[in-house]
């Protein structure tokens, strides 16, 4: 085994809107952790901060966040812990919500939307 793989760090992921946990690494970001839920509703998106259609509010735990899109993220809203998810590296345990256009999708199954 690598170095690298013995000193990566993987941080739990709660997704509060549904209950969902998820794992993700340092090096991963939250989005693509979320993807490797496997389930319909993630979107794919960019992945490059541009599409905003990942955003998130991170409610509690550190992230390490790369350079966003203002479009979609205004720094008043960052302060308030919205953020992209494609952009966002966890440092901690995380606990999210969805928010926006990935709202209504990640969270069909809990709400029955359709
Ligand atoms: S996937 Fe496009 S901004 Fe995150």
């Amino acid at each position: 085994m690598s170095q690298d793989m013995e000193t990566q760090q993987h941080w739990t992921i709660h997704i509060r809107d549904t209950d969902e946990q998820y794992s993700c690494s340092t090096d991963q970001h939250l989005l693509k952790g979320m993807l490797q839920l496997g389930r319909k509703g993630i979107p794919s998106g960019c992945h490059g901060g541009g599409c905003g259609v990942c955003k998130v509010r991170i409610v509690s735990g550190d992230v390490e966040t790369i350079t966003m899109s203002r479009a979609h993220v205004s720094e008043e809203e960052q302060q308030q812990g919205f953020a992209l998810a494609c952009r966002c590296f966890p440092r901690s345990d995380i606990s999210l919500d969805v928010v926006g256009k990935m709202q209504k999708t990640v969270c069909k199954r809990r709400y029955g939307f359709v």
